[in-house]
C-alpha cells in the first residue's frame, strides 16, 4: 500500500504508453550523496562556482584547479551508489514497450542501477579524453601534483568527457534525445532545474507532440507550468511509489 496518491490518470496513461521518457537532471542523485549544480559546494569547494569551473577558459587558464575540482568529483561519484529513484527507472523500462532515458548528470548512476536505454546529453565524468583530438585515453590520469595530464597520443590537456559550460551537446546524444521526445506518450522530467538548453527545451518539444508531462520536483522550476502533473516529492521516494502504484503486481520488492 503506497503512502501517497497518484491521480488515476497518470496511472492510466502509464499503463497504457507505448513509449516512455524521462529526463533527469542533478536532483536524482542529490539522495545518492552528490550534491546539485546549484546548492552550495562543501568543504574546499565550497568558494568555488562550479560554472567558473566546468569551463573551456578556466581548463585553458588553470587546469591544475579544474582537473583537482574533477577529480574531488570522480570521487565522490565512485563512492555513490544508485538511489531507490535510480533503481526505480531501471525497472520502469522493463514494463513499458519503449523506453528512453535522457540524462544530464556525467554520473554513470542510471547505467549501474541497471538502465539499458540511457542518452548522456552531457557525457560521463569517469572518461577522460583530450581537449584538442578527443583521444579517448583508458588509463587512470590522477589528478596533477603541478600541472594538467597530457594526452599520450597528441600531447594536448586531458580533461574529463564532459560538457563544459557554454560548450555544444554531443550531436548525437541531442539528435537521439530530440526524436525520442517527439514520440514519447509520457514524459517524467525527474530532478532538474530546467535551466540549462538545450536539454531544458526537450520537454517543452515532447508537449507539443502531444506527451503527457510529468514533473518530479520538491521544488517549483521553470518547468513546472507545462506539467499535467507535478508531484513535489524527492525521486528516491515518488518514482519508487508511482511504480508500485502503477504496476502493483510486478514491483520488485526491494523498490
Ligand atoms: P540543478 O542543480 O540545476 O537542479 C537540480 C534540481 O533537482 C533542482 O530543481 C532541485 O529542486 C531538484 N532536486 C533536489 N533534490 C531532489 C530530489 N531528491 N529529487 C528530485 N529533485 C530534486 O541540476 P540540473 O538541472 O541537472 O550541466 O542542471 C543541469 C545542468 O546544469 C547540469 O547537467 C550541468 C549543470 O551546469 C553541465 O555540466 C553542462
Amino acid at each position: 500500500m503506497s503512502e501517497f496518491e497518484f491521480p488515476s490518470d497518470l496511472l492510466h496513461r502509464l499503463r497504457e504508453a507505448h513509449h516512455v521518457v524521462v529526463l533527469t537532471g542533478a536532483g536524482i542523485s542529490a539522495e545518492s550523496g552528490i550534491p546539485t549544480f546549484r546548492e552550495a559546494q562543501t568543504g574546499l569547494w565550497a568558494r568555488y562556482d562550479p560554472q567558473e569551473l566546468a569551463s573551456p577558459q578556466a581548463l585553458a587558464h588553470h587546469p591544475e584547479l579544474v582537473w583537482q575540482w574533477y577529480a574531488w568529483r570522480r570521487d565522490l561519484v565512485r563512492r555513490a551508489q544508485p538511489n531507490p529513484g535510480h533503481l526505480a527507472l531501471a525497472a520502469l523500462e522493463k514494463m513499458v514497450p519503449r523506453f528512453t532515458l535522457i540524462t544530464q548528470n556525467v554520473d554513470g548512476l542510471h547505467q549501474r542501477a541497471g538502465s539499458q536505454e540511457v542518452v548522456e546529453l552531457h557525457g560521463n565524468i569517469m572518461r577522460t579524453v583530450c581537449a584538442a583530438n578527443r583521444h579517448l585515453v583508458t588509463e587512470w590520469a590522477s589528478p596533477p601534483e603541478g600541472e594538467a595530464p597530457r594526452c599520450p597520443i597528441c600531447g594536448s590537456v586531458l580533461r574529463p568527457d564532459v560538457v563544459f559550460f557554454g560548450e555544444p551537446l554531443p550531436p548525437q546524444a541531442l539528435q537521439t534525445a530530440t526524436a525520442a521526445v517527439q514520440t514519447a506518450d509520457v514524459m517524467l522530467v525527474v530532478g532538474t532545474s530546467g535551466a540549462v538548453y538545450p536539454a531544458a527545451a526537450l520537454p517543452e518539444i515532447a508537449k507539443t507532440h502531444g506527451a503527457y508531462v510529468v514533473e518530479i520536483n520538491p521544488l517549483p522550476t521553470p518547468l513546472s507550468s507545462l506539467a499535467d502533473v507535478i508531484l513535489r516529492l524527492p525521486a528516491g521516494k515518488a518514482l519508487p511509489a508511482l511504480l508500485a502504484a502503477a504496476w502493483p503486481e510486478h514491483t520488485p520488492e526491494r523498490l
